[in-house]
C-alpha cells in the first residue's frame, strides 16, 4: 500500500468532499481502497493497474454525494423510485470523475466507478453487464465493497459478523461476484482480516 501513497494526495479534492459529506462514506471508501489493493496484489495486478484500482476504489461511491440524504440514510427498504435514485450513484460517480480533469487515469477510473455494481450473472446495474464484460478492476472493487458494506452497521442494517459475511460472499460466488476473485479473496485476504 505504501508505494501507492502518491495516488492519495491527487484525489484530495474528492477525499475532502467525501469527508465533509459523510464520515462513514469516507471511512468506507478508505477501507475498500485498502482491501481492493491487497486483493489486486493477490491477483497479480501490475503497478499501473494497481494505481487505477486504488483511485477507483477510493472514489467508487463518490456519486452518493449527488443522492439526497433522506434516501442515502433511509432506515429501511427503499421504494422503487428511491431505489432508482440510489442506484444512479454509479453513473453520477462516473460523471463526477469525468468532470475532474486532474484525476490521473480519469477515463479508466470513471469506467470502473460506473461498473462497480455490475453482477457476474448480469443482474447488476447500470448496464447489466455479465461475466468478463465488466472490467476486471470493477469486479475487484465489487468484492471489496460487498465485504465492507455487509460488515459495517448502517441505518438500514445492523452489520454482520465476519463469519456471516463470509457465508454470504460464498453464496454470491458465481452469481453476484466473479468466482475466481472471490476464491482469492477468501483464501489470501480474509485470513488476515479481523472481525471488525
Ligand atoms: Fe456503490
Amino acid at each position: 500500500m505504501h508505494r501507492l501513497s502518491w495516488t492519495i494526495p491527487i484525489s484530495t479534492h474528492f477525499n475532502r468532499a467525501l469527508l465533509g459529506f459523510d464520515r462513514f462514506l469516507f471511512e468506507h471508501s478508505s477501507r475498500v481502497c485498502r482491501l481492493a489493493v491487497h486483493l489486486g496484489e493477490a491477483l497479480d495486478v501490475d503497478g499501473h493497474d494497481l494505481a487505477i484500482l486504488a483511485l477507483s476504489a477510493r472514489l467508487h461511491d463518490v456519486g452518493k454525494m449527488a443522492i439526497p440524504g433522506g434516501i442515502l440514510n433511509h432506515p429501511g427498504p427503499l421504494d422503487d423510485a428511491e431505489t432508482t435514485i440510489m442506484r444512479s450513484h454509479s453513473v453520477q460517480g462516473e460523471r463526477l470523475v469525468r468532470s475532474q480533469c486532474d484525476i490521473p487515469f480519469g477515463d479508466e477510473v470513471a469506467t470502473i466507478v460506473r461498473h462497480h455494481h455490475e453482477h457476474w450473472d448480469g443482474s447488476g446495474y447500470p448496464d447489466g453487464l455479465r461475466r468478463q464484460a465488466t472490467p476486471f478492476l470493477a469486479r475487484i472493487v465489487a468484492v471489496a465493497d460487498s465485504w465492507d458494506a455487509l460488515l459495517s452497521p448502517r441505518p438500514y442494517h445492523p452489520g454482520c459478523p465476519a463469519s456471516e459475511v463470509l457465508h454470504i460472499l460464498r453464496s454470491e460466488r458465481g452469481f453476484k461476484h466473479d468466482p475466481g476473485i472471490v476464491d482469492v479473496f477468501i483464501e489470501k485476504i480474509v485470513p488476515f482480516l479481523g472481525d471488525s
